[in-house]
């Protein structure tokens, strides 16, 4: 199943044109050790300045996570435009090393080969944070007592975000981090690993057809499982196969279990990725798909029942996956080959590669507890994986062991950082959505999709959501306040 799951923001809100600047910094390749000290690339970062009033106001530094930074960019109104006019800040996004346009050995192809892959990990990405925001406080001009510097990102940018302020308190104030899963790592204090599939299940449970998805599952499943090597039953399941072929509509016909573990795949992403961006307006980025992708998706299957032949089964299951794959029809068929890679039209090597050493994020399903199937994560493999395609060797426990947050005691070491989660979003599992201390405030949002907080607020968002972005303005000014001159917040539009 998916072992490493993109985690993107994902939904587009139209921005109307560009309402930036784009940079280059030149950043070092190497932070660690002292041997490549001379070796820089060019970092992209975008400045929006246009509610910039007070020239010592704070910095809203987004944190980029694993894409083009335009594409976080135009997906986090709320950080924009919303707060961006509360606190009259200075909009900088800073681009990921190893995607989009920054690339530590000049283009994608040469930064990717095994051992120049090295330096993509977060340690490295925090330090190239650190390093341009005390270059760029001082090209501001600000002392060390004013701009105060508020990180935020949603989901593996909200875990940067977060350790940001961690690790380096004397950089950034203050941190938001939308649904960051840093407790996804194998040595958390009781980290559930298959709580992630079973939040997925939730999304469909509660629109009542997560028992009819499971139907198919495990019709699937017991096939795949099964010894199919006489002639007889080859010839039995051959009917079998035709007949789900015909009912996907699959664009090569099934014929063996390898086809039918494909198509378990493609729908474990159609599944996942809506119930992860179950937002309430509809969307069009990696692919069209309505308002509440996820409960639409369950309509469909309200055609079967226990009687239902396998035809009428996979019919249905071919329509509740076309709400994610063909939602504006302009497929004729349905590629079950895509799997993994069904999500996203951007190559994921580079989040596989952080995937492969310090992000390693286990997860588990198992078919009780989740609409899903047995699937235990497979750490043999999976190393084996790694170390084969891209020269790297995964350390599971790296993460928590340097960043901290191994146990919830470890966490009240930390401060200033607003923890905001969905109750629909999966990621949720692996994420601070309990109370913590007065000073790390969590928030966990019912009817809220994978960090929906972040974007730019919109009709129909729910109430638990508007409320949330209220109470994170709330935070962090008090957190930035001390930097700034006494009723900055109440006599704004002085400055
Ligand atoms: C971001 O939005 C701009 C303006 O709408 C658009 O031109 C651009 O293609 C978008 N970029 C990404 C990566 O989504
Ligand atoms: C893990 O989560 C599942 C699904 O919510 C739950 O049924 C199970 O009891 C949890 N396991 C532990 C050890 O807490
Ligand atoms: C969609 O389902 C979610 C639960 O998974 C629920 O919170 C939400 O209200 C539903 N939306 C609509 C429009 O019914
Ligand atoms: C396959 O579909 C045909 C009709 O298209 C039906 O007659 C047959 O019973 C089906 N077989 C199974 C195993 O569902
Ligand atoms: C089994 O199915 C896969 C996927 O459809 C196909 O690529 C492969 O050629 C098939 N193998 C045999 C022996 O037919
Ligand atoms: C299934 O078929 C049986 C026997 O024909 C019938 O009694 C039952 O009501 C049917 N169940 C459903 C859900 O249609
Ligand atoms: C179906 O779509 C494929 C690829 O999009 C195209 O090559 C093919 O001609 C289409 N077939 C029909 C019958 O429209
Ligand atoms: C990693 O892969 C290389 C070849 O690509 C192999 O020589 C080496 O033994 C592998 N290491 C481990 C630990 O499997
Ligand atoms: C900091 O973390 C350690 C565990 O590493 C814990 O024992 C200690 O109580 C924490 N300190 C505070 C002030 O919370
Ligand atoms: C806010 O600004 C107004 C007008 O500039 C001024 O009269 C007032 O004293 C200011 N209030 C505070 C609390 O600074």
């Amino acid at each position: 199943m998916k072992s490493f799951l993109v985690i993107l923001l994902i939904l587009a809100i139209s921005c109307n044109g560009q309402d930036y600047k784009t940079y280059y910094f030149d950043q070092k390749v190497n932070h660690e050790g002292f041997e490549m000290n001379d070796l820089t690339f060019k970092q992209k970062y975008l400045v929006k300045d246009d509610f910039y009033r007070y020239d010592k106001g704070p910095i809203l530094f987004y944190c980029g996570n694993e894409g083009p930074i335009e594409m976080f960019y135009n997906n986090t109104g709320f950080q924009t435009h919303t707060l961006a006019k509360e606190l009259n800040g200075l909009v900088v996004f800073m681009e990921h090393r190893y995607f989009g346009e920054s690339w530590p050995f000049g283009n994608e192809e040469e930064s990717l080969k095994k051992g120049n892959n090295k330096y993509l990990t977060s340690l490295q990405a925090l330090n190239d944070y650190v390093v341009f925001l005390n270059w760029f406080k001082k090209s501001l001009g600000c002392a060390d007592d004013e701009c105060p510097v508020i990180a935020i990102g949603g989901s593996y940018g909200g875990m940067l975000a977060a350790w940001i302020r961690m690790k380096f308190p004397n950089v950034v104030d203050a941190s938001l981090a939308a649904s960051a899963p840093i407790y996804q790592f194998l040595n958390r204090e009781g980290l559930n690993q298959t709580l992630f599939y079973s939040i997925i299940t939730r999304n469909y449970a509660q629109n009542g057809c997560s028992d009819k998805i499971h139907q198919a599952y495990q019709y699937l499943t017991n096939i795949i499982d099964s010894p199919m090597s006489t002639k007889y039953f080859k010839y039995q399941y051959d009917s079998i196969f035709a007949n789900i072929s015909q009912a996907m509509n699959t664009c090569e016909p099934i014929t063996n279990s390898t086809g039918l573990t494909q198509l378990r795949t493609y729908m474990d992403t159609a599944y996942s990725y809506m119930a992860m961006t179950n937002y309430p307006q509809a969307s069009s980025f990696l692919r069209s798909m309505p308002a509440w992708p996820a409960n639409a998706s369950c309509i469909p299957m309200e055609a079967v029942n226990s009687n239902s032949t396998v035809f009428e089964l996979f019919s249905a299951i071919k329509l509740s996956t076309d709400t994610f794959y063909n939602y504006d029809q302009s497929a004729n068929c349905s590629d079950i080959s895509q799997g993994d890679d069904g999500a996203s039209d951007n190559d994921m090597s580079g989040w596989n590669i952080l995937a492969c050493s310090d992000m390693v994020l286990p997860m588990a399903s198992n078919g009780k507890t989740d609409m899903f199937y047995n699937q235990p994560w497979n750490f043999e493999q999976y190393k084996e994986w790694c170390n084969y395609t891209y020269g790297v060797t995964p350390n599971y426990d790296w993460a928590l062991d340097f960043y901290g947050g191994r146990n919830d005691l470890e966490m009240e070491n930390f401060s200033n950082i607003f923890f905001s989660n969905g109750m629909l979003d999966p990621w949720s599992g692996g994420s601070p959505t309990e109370y913590l201390s007065e000073d790390l405030p969590t928030n966990y949002m019912y009817a809220s999709a994978h960090h929906n907080d972040l974007r730019l607020p919109q009709e129909g968002d729910p109430e638990s959501v508007v409320q949330g972005r209220e109470l994170e303005i709330k935070y962090l000014k008090k957190w930035i306040q001390h930097k700034l001159p006494p009723n900055y917040f109440i006599n704004k539009s002085d400055y």
